[in-house]
């Protein structure tokens, strides 16, 4: 082997739910990632793990009624089991409840603790007064105080992005009554991350990976970063040192994950775990999806530093995933599961793992649909790859019944080897669909070069030339096995046996693509892919289009509202007498609103959408009874109705008095 050994990890998932696409969009790109490094000829270890701990686990084990460690074991298996179907081989699949995380969570802390890095601080936190509770995290929800969008306590997950720390979100309601929340005093631990600003720049500027997470990263530093509240008040978690009361907040527990289960490996196998994570830049790059670059830019490293660890060498964010070309929402119902609408129905792992991969630059946006789906597996995989070693295999062994024994010629191992050196330059980009591209061009090569020498022609006037077309193309089949394993493993494999090779294709290393294939007797192939038939495709999809419709249903249900609760709504005709800016908000603006002998100040988000004379003047729709927030420091006292992401405004169609009620 070459080189140091290399640790690749992927963001741990949570124990609430089960895998969809949205996480393979990770998983599978780092599975290839791995495969392809070992062919080559480098030591990769390759951990992943189950996240156990935080409010998301426990919310959705209250709402089964059972115990989040029962939970967790159920989801905690059905990825083992996902990951194993789907051909992604962890070397070990730890859980962040095990007992060695547990032990070096606290290590960690105490070790932090003991540095001088954590300190303690009352802060104002949402408490539900009906559910008698503090709220941490996902048990509340409100509005983000840097977009102005809807968020989730620790997270403005629809928004900007950010990480929100307790007490920040404004307008809190508690997430499992409804109401709102008050805020009451509570004392908590922090973490001294603004120490780690000169620090953190320094890291980031080398940091390997994709660019966008170091860009993204860099930002934020400049920004500015707060101490970061690193306690909950909850029972399930990582207890923190000498408070039974208080666990650790889960974004410190589950990244040291990636350190204990490295340990838990390590351990079985007769290595040192130290050998990864020890030292100032260690061997580790981590798979992450692009929702969590600030945990592991931010956050992860200030921790390692702070505790004495190595700093991993590389972060690889993915681009998030679509749907039918929607965003990717479980509630909405634009999800597709890997078991139940995948895997289950016999669909081959190989050909979603082809389209994950290739279907786009790995930082940006993916989008599935099943039509498309179709279009790359008959068009590529079936049409270009399947068809050139299908006809390849079947003329040799047709006419001749095995490998001539010729060599195959210079020009060929020419484009192969080349094809190779691009494989290689764009997999340690993280190009992944570069690296798949050009495999796929040299299976076109080959369908060109099969249908140009026509060898069933030539067989019959020039059987020597002949033969040595087939060697060629056979050269090229070869070649592709291999290096198609990492991408494709199950299809690979059938492909080298139908070569006559024998054991596992991903055991040899890929400088066998230039090797010629042993002249042997040679079976009657059978094509290695099928088409997926337009019924299919139509089963698919009206499985998918019934989700959307059951959630698009399920949430108008929800939605129907009585006369009476209408009527509770004050919505009546405004006019805008004055138009401001709001210092920091490029979003929001400041309107000064007549409802009828009242002024309110309303903060809107249309400042992108007009110039503030177009609006000077003009009579909108507004709701003013609506419980008035606090943003960007100004109190906004009603809300004025807009359509659509332009927002568009809603206004009377003829003249009316400010203040006229909307009926
Ligand atoms: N469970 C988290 C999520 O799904 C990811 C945790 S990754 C780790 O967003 F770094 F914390 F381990
Ligand atoms: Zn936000």
């Amino acid at each position: 082997m070459n080189g140091r050994p290399l640790l690749v990890t992927c963001g741990l998932p949570y124990t609430n739910g089960r895998c969809h696409l949205g996480h393979l969009r990770t998983y599978v790109p780092a599975d290839f990632y791995v495969r392809y490094l070992r062919r080559a000829g480098e030591d990769v270890v390759f951990i992943c793990g189950s996240d156990n701990h935080g409010t998301p686990i426990v919310v959705s084990a209250e709402d089964e009624k059972i115990h989040p460690r029962e939970l967790s074991l159920r989801y905690h298996r059905h990825f083992e089991d996902t990951f194993r179907r789907l051909n992604i081989i962890f070397d070990h699949f730890g859980m962040t409840d095990g007992e060695t995380n547990h032990r070096r969570t606290r290590s960690i802390v105490q070790t932090l603790i003991e540095r001088g890095y954590v300190y303690r601080k009352t802060v104002q936190q949402s408490y539900c007064l009906k559910c008698r509770r503090f709220l941490p995290d996902r048990y509340v929800e409100g509005i983000c105080p840097y977009c102005g969008t809807g968020a989730r306590g620790d997270e403005c997950d629809q928004g900007c992005g950010r990480h929100l720390e307790p007490g920040e979100i404004r307008a809190p309601r508690c997430s499992v009554c409804g109401e709102p929340a008050e805020l009451r005093e509570q004392e908590h631990f922090f973490f001294r991350l603004s120490n780690f600003r000169d620090f953190l720049l320094e890291y980031l500027e080398d940091l390997k990976g994709t660019v966008i997470a170091r860009n993204y990263a860099i930002g934020w530093v400049k920004e500015g970063l707060r101490d970061w509240c690193i306690t909950r008040t909850l029972d399930w978690g990582v207890k923190f040192p000498e408070h039974e009361d208080l666990v650790v907040y889960v974004w410190v527990d589950a990244p040291v994950g990636y350190i204990s289960f490295t340990e838990e490996w390590a351990e079985a196998h007769g290595k040192d775990w130290r050998s990864y994570w020890c030292g100032e830049i260690v061997p580790v790059t981590h798979f992450i999806g692009s929702d969590i670059i600030y945990h592991h830019t931010i956050f992860w490293p200030a921790m390692l530093k702070g505790a004495g660890y190595g700093l991993p060498e590389a972060i690889v964010a993915s681009g998030m995933l679509k749907v039918n070309d929607q965003k990717f929402s479980k509630s909405r119902g634009y999800v597709v599961w890997t078991n139940e609408d995948y895997l289950d129905l016999g669909l081959p792992p190989d050909y979603l793992r082809y389209y994950l991969l290739s279907y786009t630059s790995h930082t940006r946006e993916l989008n599935f649909s099943w039509k498309m789906f179709q279009e790359r597996v008959n068009n590529e995989i079936v049409g270009t790859l399947g068809n050139f070693i299908y006809r390849s295999l079947y003329f040799t062994s047709k006419f001749f019944g095995a490998i001539p024994a010729v060599a195959p010629e210079q020009e060929i191992m020419d484009q192969i080897s080349r094809c190779m050196d691009e494989v290689d330059g764009k997999v340690r980009e993280f190009e992944f669909k570069g690296a798949v591209d050009a495999m796929m061009a040299l299976a076109a090569f080959g369908n060109t070069y099969i249908q140009g020498n026509a060898p069933w022609k030539l067989v019959k006037e020039d059987r020597a030339t002949s033969e040595r077309v087939v060697v060629n193309c056979l050269q090229i089949v070869k070649a592709l096995a291999l290096m198609m394993e990492p991408v494709m493993p199950d299809s690979a494999q059938k492909i080298w046996y139908m070569l006559g090779e024998s054991g596992y294709v991903g055991d040899h290393p890929l400088s066998e693509a230039l090797v010629p294939p042993a002249p042997r007797a040679l079976d009657t192939p059978s094509p290695p892919f099928v088409k997926l038939d337009d019924d299919r495709v139509k089963e698919l999809e009206s499985t998918l289009e019934r989700r959307i419709g059951e959630a698009r249903r399920k949430e108008q249900g929800k939605q129907v509202v009585s006369p009476e609760e209408f009527r509770r709504l004050d919505i009546r005709t405004g006019r805008i007498v004055a138009v401001d800016a709001i210092k920091g908000s490029k979003k929001l603006l400041r309107l000064s609103v007549d409802i009828g002998g009242e002024m309110r100040t309303v903060v809107a988000g249309i400042a992108e959408f007009y110039p503030p004379e177009e609006l000077r003047g003009r009579d909108v729709a507004i709701i003013v009874n609506l419980k008035p927030v606090k943003l960007f420091g100004v109190e906004s006292q009603g809300m004025i109705l807009a359509a659509g992401d332009q927002a568009s405004l809603l206004v009377p169609l003829r003249k009316v008095e400010p203040g006229t009620k909307i009926r």
